[in-house]
């Protein structure tokens, strides 16, 4: 869908062979996502039979221990996925396995050597799409080491006809600004723009994806989309997971590093979006990096009227008793790590001046949900007495993301009976009531995009910047002031105080 020749259909595109390498093979995404994702798309033909994974961390493992090790995963991460053994068998004489440290030369000789061998092997003619999965720590070091084995070949990446070099960078892109900068440029040192995939996994996912055509292939909605007759827009980013024994991880990150610079900006910015003149990779994301760069600088001496943050304390998650987020395993006792930021934002532009984006982000909250609601303005003028005016709101039209992915758009209606009452109907969209096919996972499409060559879903060099570069002030300032945590329960929408972020503008969060 997404590509340069914008109508040209998923199945319509020609996947070329290729050799996949994972670098942080024996790592937890791998075997979670990558390889499950890959080994669907192989099942639905969408690889061809010309295609190599290469996985490659220090371990030590041969080749057929990697294959066993991923057959087990896959086992018990994508039951579904690894029923067909006869499938599974054909698809792992295509897994390879080179241990080594990634700061020496010589692993990259290695995997030289082997991916040579591969080519001639298994026809993969030279196509390599490299996938930095490691711990981020080592994302430049691979860079810079690919880079001087004469792995990268930027300068053919523009012939059709020589073979492509693309590579992914795995989250977190940088921990603030600075070493965002330092990681494009050390990027930048080895590989041309456009063969860089920076992955934010909420890009692939099929509401998100569906958002461009809901605004852009529908005539109705476009019209209406702007601050004539939206009154605010809230986004909700809820889940019911805590830390998940990623403790120590989530230390050094919080809510609005983990979750809100990236995913759900990403996801903000394809709703304040200009229509694109084309879906082009570069037409799309020129459109979303103007509207983040209309999106005003927080004013740091009245920052908390702008933001808020919380830590969860130990509560009830459907019934069951969970521990507070000081608590956790790999957790310091008196951590000031936030797992709950509120924001307020303005973009500064014709479209949206003036309409508030409350955007929230959460861990333990009661449910699982990530919505985007779209709050229009009330009626100008009110024809049906008090009473039923009393029960009327105004329209609202809310895109949930996850899960009973759908649209709903929900309007007043007149009660049968003699008097004029009103109530709130909806009109539903379910995806699964309409579509009677399960949507591929996030992974999927974003393995197969970068195959294709197609980087509209995934985010840009000044994308990643920009992010960092808005929550920069909202993180220094937090760093210089001691946060009076835990300030919400486990399994609660959060706490008065953090809820007046919306109520000082005589508003209030969905009822979700
Ligand atoms: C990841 C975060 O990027 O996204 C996790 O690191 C979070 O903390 C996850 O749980 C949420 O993804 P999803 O697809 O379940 O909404």
């Amino acid at each position: 869908m997404l590509n340069n020749h914008s109508s040209v259909d998923l199945q319509e595109r020609v996947t070329p062979p290729c050799a996949i390498v994972i670098f942080g093979a024996s790592g937890d995404l791998t075997k979670r996502k990558l390889v499950p994702a890959l080994f669907r798309l192989y099942q639905e033909k969408l690889l061809p039979e010309q295609f190599a994974i290469v996985g490659i961390s220090r371990s030590a493992m041969s080749h057929d221990e990697f294959r066993q090790r991923m057959e087990d995963a896959i086992t018990k991460y994508a039951p579904s996925v690894a029923a067909n053994q006869e499938a599974w068998h054909n698809f792992a004489q295509g897994l390879f396995y080179v241990p080594g440290d990634l700061s020496k030369q010589e692993t990259y000789q290695d995997l030289n050597e082997l991916l040579q061998q591969i080519d001639n092997q298994r026809g993969t003619e030279g196509n390599r799409v490299f996938y930095l999965s490691t711990a981020p720590e080592h994302y430049s070091e691979a860079i810079k080491q690919l880079g001087e084995a004469g792995m990268a070949r930027p300068e053919q990446a523009h012939n059709k006809q020589t073979p492509f070099v693309r590579i992914i960078i795995e989250k977190p892109f940088g921990t603030d600004l600075a070493s965002a900068i330092q990681l494009n440029k050390d990027v930048a040192a080895v590989f041309d723009e456009d063969q860089v995939y920076r992955i934010d996994h909420y890009l692939g996912k099929e509401t998100v994806q569906n958002l461009l055509v809901f605004r852009f292939a529908n005539g109705i909605f476009e019209p209406i989309w702007n601050r004539n007759y939206i009154d605010h827009v809230q986004i909700t980013n809820a889940e019911c997971l805590g830390v998940e024994g990623r403790g120590a991880y989530y230390e050094s990150t919080g809510v609005l590093r983990d979750m809100i610079q990236n995913h759900v900006f990403q996801v903000l910015s394809l709703v304040a979006m200009e229509p694109p003149n084309s879906l082009a990779a570069n037409a799309v994301r020129d459109e979303k990096i103007k509207a983040m760069q209309a999106v005003r600088p927080f004013p740091v001496n009245r920052l908390d009227e702008f933001v808020v943050r919380g830590q969860y304390g130990a509560g009830f998650i459907d019934g069951k008793s969970v521990i507070g987020y000081r608590e956790e395993p790999g957790v310091n006792p008196e951590s000031t790590t936030e797992t709950y930021t509120a924001m307020k934002l303005y973009f500064d532009n014709w479209r949206w001046s003036g309409v508030p984006f409350y955007i929230r982000s959460a861990k333990r909250m009661p449910k699982r949900i990530t919505e985007i609601a779209i709050q229009f303005k009330e009626v100008p003028h009110l024809l049906f007495g008090n009473v039923a005016a009393n029960q009327l709101e105004p329209n609202v039209l809310v895109i949930r993301i996850q899960p009973d992915e759908g649209i709903t758009l929900r309007f007043g209606a007149k009660v049968p009976g003699q008097m004029t009452k009103i109530r709130w109907v909806n009109m539903d969209f379910l995806y699964h009531e309409s579509f009677d096919v399960k949507p591929p996972e996030a992974y999927e499409r974003l393995l197969l995009d970068c195959i294709l060559g197609d980087s509209t879903l995934y985010a840009r060099r000044d994308m990643t910047e920009r992010g960092w570069e808005i929550v920069m002030p909202i993180l220094e300032a937090w760093e210089k002031t001691q946060p009076e945590f835990p300030n919400y329960l486990a399994g609660t929408w959060g706490s008065p105080d953090l809820d007046w972020l919306i109520k000082q503008d005589g508003r209030k969060w969905r009822k979700l």
